[in-house]
């Protein structure tokens, strides 16, 4: 949301991984220019991620159709109604699941992938942790599975390999690109962040969120122990996520990030992160099995 633009999701496709459009709350019309713009920047396959809670949602689809993209991902949220439609349009359709029984359901609707998302991501987040959950979808479909939340470098990656997925899906390890249009006061955060740097808010409504602790959280936090509303909490977030990743507003802006935050040392180029993660996962992965090169990274 906010972040996955033209000049992020080319970076991502460029050096090998699937970047993947964020089209959240925006209009059709930002979506469209969106697909556009990296299909000039890029000739390798690249993705939309529908909000299921867009006021959007049907407008965005249509525009997804019509431009023709290789993969559609839904966050969390029933994505079975628009599964016959992408099927049809030969697009590829992977969607987020927080559970074991999501996971089934979905395979069941004809979906091509299952993104299994732990607790430790940034963002929309349910109650399990990765390392719990995704060898327990693993188990439960035959389709692939990507492994997401937490994963920030290769020492991730391998570990996501070894509990059976196929892949990695990224947020906040991409936030610290160059290519990112975040506010550099929202990558210095990052960069600054511990193992204790996130909370979950939202958790008395349907909807909780992880960011990074600030004023904004500490306040959103203090009303829901004052027992206020779904609509109150609603009208208190209102803009602030645009405001604290993209206008930098660190204090009263909401600044969506996993618990990888606290892995993230530096800023670079989306080349550099892909490259690292990579060869950092390789030099694990050849190590295994062999006693000598077992504590590689200690
Ligand atoms: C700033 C931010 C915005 C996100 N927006 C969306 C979104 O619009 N749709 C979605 O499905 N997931 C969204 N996510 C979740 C990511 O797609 C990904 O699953 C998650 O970041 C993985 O965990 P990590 O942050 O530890 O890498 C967002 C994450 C972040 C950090």
């Amino acid at each position: 949301m906010w972040l996955g633009t033209a000049e992020l999701v080319s970076a991502v496709s460029n050096a090998g991984g699937l970047g993947i459009i964020g089209a959240g709350n925006s209009r059709p019309e930002w979506v469209r220019q969106q697909i556009r713009l990296t299909k000039q920047l890029t000739n390798k396959p690249f993705g939309v991620n529908i909000f299921m809670l867009s006021p959007f949602i049907e407008p965005v689809m249509e525009v997804v159709l019509e431009e023709g993209v290789a993969v559609v991902t839904f966050g969390a949220g029933n994505a079975e109604i628009y599964l016959p439609r992408l099927n049809s349009a030969g697009i590829k359709v992977m969607s987020v699941v927080a559970s074991v029984a999501s996971a089934r359901r979905l395979e069941q609707a004809g979906v091509d992938a299952i993104v299994a998302e732990g607790t430790e991501s940034g963002g929309e987040v349910g109650e399990t942790t990765t390392m719990v959950l995704v060898p327990q979808v693993v188990d439960s479909v035959q389709v692939p599975v990507v492994a997401a939340g937490g994963i920030a470098d290769g020492r991730g990656l391998a570990a996501a390999f070894a509990l059976g997925a196929q892949g990695v899906q990224m947020g906040t390890r991409f936030i610290c690109s160059d290519e990112c249009i975040a506010h550099p006061r929202l990558k210095e955060r990052i960069v600054q962040a511990d193992d204790r740097s996130t909370v979950v808010t939202g958790r008395t409504t349907r909807y909780a969120v992880r960011s990074l602790e600030n004023r904004m959280t500490r306040q959103f936090l203090a009303l829901e122990k004052a027992g206020a509303t779904k609509e109150e909490l609603d009208w208190f977030g209102r803009g602030r996520t645009y405001l604290g990743l993209v206008e930098g507003d660190v204090d009263e802006g909401w600044l969506l990030s996993g618990q990888s935050a606290g892995l993230i040392k530096e800023i670079k180029p989306v080349k550099a992160i892909i490259e690292e993660i990579v060869a950092e996962a390789e030099a694990i992965i050849s190590a295994s099995g062999r006693e000598d090169k077992l504590w590689l990274n200690r």
